[in-house]
C-alpha cells in the first residue's frame, strides 16, 4: 500500500513538475502554442510529419497571427524564445549583441574538428573570429577567384558529357562545390567531378548525415543538448574526423617543406599557426598562434559549411530559373553581355558588375534560406526593450529567418520566385532585418562574400551556355524532406541541358 502511495505520489509530482515547466512563457507573459505533454511543441516534428523548416513556419505564423512581437516554444520541456518583429530581432542579433554572444549549441571538446568557430562562445569565439576576419575579404577572395573557374570548367564539362539525358543537379553541383571548397580550405584538387567516388565524398555524407540514424542523434544534439553531454555523445564519424587530421597534417607538412602557396583559405590558416597573424597584417595585431587542431577544425568547418549551403543554393535557383524561361534569357543576355566585355573570360570583375544575376541569387536566398532558423543563447539576463518580459540567461533563442523571409507583409505573395523584389528599385523598400539569409550582427556568415561569389560563378558557368526546362522526373512543386535538417528534395530535381552557344 505505501509503495502505491510512493509511486503515485512520485507521478503525480511528475505531472505538476511537466505542467509547471510547459506554462513557464505564460508565466512570463508571453504566448506559444498548445504543446503537448512532455514534448512541448514539437510532437509534428518528432513523428517527422513536418520538417525543422515547417516547425519554425508554423510557430512564427502563429504568433504573427496573434499579433505579438515574441513569444515562446518548448523543445521538450526547454522554453524557446523567438523573436518575430524585426525590431526585437534586431536587437537580439545586433544591438543588443553581448546578450546574446552564443549559438548555444552542443560540441563536445573531444571531437578535435567538431571544436571550432561556429560552436565557440564568448571570448573563445571572439578571439578566433577576430583571427579569421582578414582571411575573407575581398581581395582575398578575389585571390582564390582562379580556383573557382578551374572547378567550373570541370563542372562544364561533366555537364556537356550528361548533356543528353536529364541530370540530377543537386548530385553534381554537390561535386562541384566539394571540388571548389576542397580546394581552397584544404588546398587539394579533389576532382570529385571526375571521380564520385573519392575519400572526400565520404567526408561529404558524414556532414549532410545521409544514415537515418546519424539523422536522429543530429536532432537529439540539437533538441537536448544537455542530455546528449551525459552520454559524451562525439557528432563526428571518427573515420570522418581521422580522415581530416590526417589530410590537413600532410597538406600542411607539404607545404611548409616546400614552401608552396595556392593563396588559398589553407595558406592564410598555415599563416595564423605559425606567426599568429597573416603576413600582411601591421604589426601591431595580436599574435596569438593556431595550434594545429584549431587549424584542422577551421578547415573542417569551412569544408562542412562550403559544399552544401552553395549547392543547394545553386541548386533551388536553377529550378526556379528552369520554370521560368523569361527570368532566364534575362539573366542569360546579362552574363553573356557581361562576359563579352572581359573577351568572353569568366573574371572577377564580370562577375562583380552582373547586377541580375545578384538579384536572381538574393531572392534564392531569400525563398530558400539555408538555415531556416538561426541560434543564439540569451548570456546575459535580458529585458526586452519596451515590454516586461525577462529572458532569463541561458535560455534558448530562435530567430525565425523562414518566417520573416516569407512573410506576406513584407514580401507579397512570398512563395513566388521574383527577382524584381531585389532590384535597385525595389531593394531599399525591403525592412531591415526581414532579409538574412546570412545571418546578421558581429555573428554573421563570416564567408558571406566568398559564399555569394562562388553561387554567382557556379550559376553563370551553367545559365551562359545552357538552356534549362524542367525534366518530368522532377516531382513539381517540388518537396522537401521533412527528415532532414537542411532542404533535400525528395526525388531529386531533374533538369534537361541544351547547348545554347556552340
Ligand atoms: C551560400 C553560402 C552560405 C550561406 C547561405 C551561409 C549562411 C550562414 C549562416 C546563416 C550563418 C549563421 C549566421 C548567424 O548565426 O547569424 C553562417 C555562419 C557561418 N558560416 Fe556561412 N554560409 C555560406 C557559406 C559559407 C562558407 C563558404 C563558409 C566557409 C568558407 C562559411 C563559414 C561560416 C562560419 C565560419 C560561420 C560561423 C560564424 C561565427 O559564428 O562567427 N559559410 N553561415
Amino acid at each position: 500500500m505505501l509503495l502505491i502511495l510512493v509511486i503515485s505520489f512520485i507521478i503525480t509530482l511528475f505531472f505538476v513538475y511537466v505542467k509547471w515547466k510547459l506554462t513557464y512563457w505564460s508565466r512570463c507573459g508571453l504566448l506559444n502554442r498548445e504543446t503537448k505533454f512532455f514534448v512541448g511543441t514539437i510532437w509534428g516534428l518528432l513523428k517527422q510529419d513536418i520538417g525543422y523548416a515547417e516547425h519554425i513556419k508554423i510557430t512564427y505564423d502563429f504568433l504573427r497571427k496573434n499579433k505579438q512581437i515574441h513569444g515562446g516554444d518548448y523543445f521538450f520541456l526547454r522554453p524557446i524564445y523567438i523573436p518575430v518583429h524585426p525590431t526585437v530581432v534586431k536587437h537580439v542579433m545586433s544591438l543588443d549583441f553581448p546578450s546574446f554572444t552564443d549559438r548555444g549549441l552542443y560540441y563536445n571538446e573531444e571531437d578535435p574538428i567538431h571544436a571550432n568557430m561556429f560552436f565557440f562562445g564568448g571570448t573563445r569565439w571572439k578571439k578566433l573570429r577576430t583571427k579569421m576576419t582578414p582571411t575573407f575579404t575581398s581581395g582575398k577572395i578575389k585571390m582564390m577567384f582562379d580556383t573557382l573557374t578551374q572547378c567550373s570548367t570541370q563542372l562544364e564539362m561533366e555537364i556537356d558529357k550528361k548533356r543528353s539525358e536529364p541530370v540530377d543537379i543537386k548530385d553534381i553541383l554537390g561535386r562541384y562545390t566539394t571540388d571548389v571548397i576542397g580546394s581552397v580550405a584544404f588546398g587539394v584538387d579533389i576532382n570529385s567531378l571526375k571521380n564520385p567516388n573519392c575519400k572526400f565524398r565520404y567526408l561529404v555524407d558524414c556532414y549532410i548525415r545521409k544514415n537515418p540514424w546519424q539523422n536522429v542523434q543530429y536532432y537529439l544534439t540539437y533538441l537536448m543538448p544537455k542530455v546528449m553531454r551525459l552520454f559524451n555523445h562525439r557528432p563526428y564519424d571518427k573515420i570522418a574526423t581521422d580522415f581530416c587530421l590526417e589530410t590537413t597534417k600532410k597538406i600542411v607538412d607539404h607545404r611548409e617543406q616546400h614552401n608552396v602557396k595556392r593563396n588559398d583559405f589553407m595558406d592564410m590558416l598555415i599563416q595564423l599557426k605559425n606567426n599568429g597573424k597573416l603576413d600582411d597584417a601591421s604589426a601591431d595585431v595580436e599574435s596569438d598562434k593556431l595550434t594545429f587542431l584549431e587549424l584542422a577544425a577551421q578547415a573542417s568547418l569551412f569544408f562542412g559549411a562550403g559544399f552544401e549551403s552553395t549547392s543547394t543554393m545553386i541548386c533551388m535557383a536553377l529550378y526556379e530559373l528552369a520554370s521560368n524561361q523569361k527570368l532566364q534569357d534575362r539573366l542569360r543576355e546579362e552574363i553573356s553581355r557581361e562576359l563579352e566585355k572581359y573577351d568572353g573570360k569568366m573574371t572577377y570583375e564580370a562577375m562583380m558588375s552582373c547586377t541580375y544575376l545578384d538579384q536572381v541569387i538574393n531572392e534564392t536566398f531569400r525563398l530558400y534560406p539555408i538555415l531556416n532558423g538561426l541560434d543564439r543563447v540569451c548570456t546575459k539576463t535580458y529585458n526586452v526593450p519596451g515590454t516586461d518580459v525577462v529572458i532569463e540567461k541561458g535560455t534558448k533563442v530562435i530567430i525565425p529567418v523562414v518566417g520573416l523571409q516569407r512573410d506576406p507583409e513584407y514580401y507579397p505573395d512570398p512563395m513566388k520566385f521574383d527577382p524584381e523584389r531585389f532590384s535597385e528599385e525595389n531593394i531599399k523598400n525591403i525592412q531591415p532585418f526581414t532579409f538574412i539569409p546570412f545571418g546578421a550582427g558581429p555573428r554573421f556568415c563570416i564567408a558571406e562574400r566568398f559564399g555569394r561569389m562562388q553561387t554567382k560563378v557556379g550559376l553563370a558557368t551553367i545559365i551562359k551556355d545552357y538552356k534549362l526546362t524542367v525534366n518530368p522526373k522532377t516531382k513539381v512543386p517540388i518537396d522537401c524532406d521533412p527528415k532532414s535538417f537542411f532542404i533535400v528534395i525528395k526525388g531529386g530535381i531533374w533538369l534537361n541541358f541544351e547547348r545554347v552557344n556552340l
